[in-house]
């Protein structure tokens, strides 16, 4: 008999709680001019759209950029490489095999070749044997075949500046967080005029386009950006070319660093986070080395989010993705589980994410309950007396 008399209030209270942050969830373009932009939220961890919002759309396309600016990104992550005449573009494998139609470009079948990539022969069509134009005529296509198919063959693979102009572009300040990707590959297949590396021509672009400042500073509030990176030598290298803030990320623990080969134990050391925080403010784990899973069940974590904090720096793990292929089994396969307990438990600075949207949906719902919870508790009571009035009239 009660029951049923639960189910409005209860939805008018979440409405409630949703609605009284006093701001809508998406803020809309229509609402916001470029001068008065809604700036970058900094009070809470980063909600980093891993390659866009790939969960849905295809990976580092501007369709998936667009969309995580939607669903309200902080930053937009992208993978930096190049094509043989020295174009930035944004794609994350070294090959095009797996998540374009190359296989179908039958007058490209000739450019198969094998290479040494981080100590692996590999086969493939990589970026670096083709032009902009030849790779601007591919389409993308999703990478997971559980994911959603039909924006397959919808959308090119776009450079560098196209990947800024999106940024720059959006409605509120949307940060940037760019990866300088396998540099000793891509320093020994493309050659810059006057000597320049890799590592310059992805400065050189951030600069053109106005990114600069040190972490949280006026400049970088105004067009925030983080560069991310495997190889320490390409952060140090570019440590004096620009003072943007640096992000080390740290592979699996059986893969040694691509330029130093060093291993995980020892780049996560004491010693080296000691020497690193000189270059970076802050390093980007693979989450299952943070908190180890042993048949798919997450152990005890390592003290490596403790250490790193204690050096000042910041973590930001990767990668967080809502289906069941990959959250672990103590998430009982809610992945808003999986946020509470890296935010809450772990206290991690920032997640890159496939599914921006949920860890925004997730971010906004628990911090209106936490302002809200006063009023809300306090509402609650309110509808629990209407409801025993009511009850009692009935
Ligand atoms: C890759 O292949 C070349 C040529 O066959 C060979 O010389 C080299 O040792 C191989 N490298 C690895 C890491 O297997
Ligand atoms: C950066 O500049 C300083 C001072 O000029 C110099 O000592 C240092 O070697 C430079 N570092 C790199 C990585 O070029
Ligand atoms: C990298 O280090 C490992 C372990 O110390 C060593 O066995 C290997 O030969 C090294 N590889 C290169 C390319 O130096």
């Amino acid at each position: 008999m009660a029951f049923p008399h639960c189910v409005f209030p209860i939805g008018l209270l979440l409405l409630l709680v949703v609605g009284s942050s006093g701001r809508p969830l998406y803020p809309l373009p229509s609402k916001s001019s470029r001068g008065n932009r809604q700036p970058l939220q900094t009070s809470r961890p980063y909600n980093i759209a891993h390659r866009g919002s790939n969960g849905e759309i295809p990976e580092e396309t501007a369709a998936a950029y667009m969309r995580a600016i939607t669903e309200g990104a902080d930053f937009i992550e992208t993978d930096i490489l190049s094509s043989k005449d020295g174009v930035l573009i944004c794609f994350h494998d070294v090959t095009l095999d797996v998540t374009t139609n190359i296989a179908q470009h039958k007058h490209f079948a000739n450019r198969k070749r094998t290479y040494e990539v981080q100590g692996v022969n590999t086969t493939g069509f990589f970026t670096v044997d083709f032009t902009i134009e030849e790779l601007k005529s591919l389409r993308v296509k999703q990478r997971y075949p559980f994911r959603d198919q039909q924006y397959n063959g919808k959308f090119s693979i776009i450079t560098f500046e196209e990947f800024i102009d999106i940024a720059l572009d959006a409605p509120r300040v949307v940060g940037i967080y760019p990866e300088i990707k396998n540099p000793v590959l891509i320093n020994q297949h493309v050659k810059w005029p006057n000597g320049k590396k890799f590592e310059d021509k992805f400065v050189e672009t951030l600069q053109k386009y106005g990114y600069k400042g040190s972490y949280l500073s006026k400049d970088w509030l105004k067009q925030p950006a983080f560069i991310q990176s495997f190889a320490p030598t390409s952060l140090i290298h570019i440590s004096n070319l620009t003072d943007l803030p640096k992000i080390f990320l740290i592979d699996d623990v059986t893969i040694p660093t691509q330029d130093t080969n060093q291993s995980y134990w020892e780049i996560t050391s004491d010693p080296y986070l000691d020497y690193i925080k000189n270059y970076v403010v802050g390093i980007g784990p693979w989450k299952d080395t943070v908190v180890p899973a042993v048949n798919n069940y997450l152990q005890e974590p390592t003290d490596l989010v403790a250490r790193a904090h204690a050096h000042n720096l910041q973590v930001h793990p990767y990668t967080y993705r809502n289906e069941n292929q990959f959250l672990h089994l103590n998430f009982h396969e809610d992945p808003y589980v999986e946020y509470n307990f890296w935010l809450n438990h772990i206290g991690v600075d920032g997640l890159f994410t496939d599914f921006t949207g949920s860890l925004h949906n997730f971010q906004e719902w628990t911090s209106s309950q936490e302002r809200d919870k006063k009023s809300a508790s306090k509402l609650l009571h309110d509808i629990a007396s209407m409801i025993a009035t009511y009850n009692n009239r009935v």
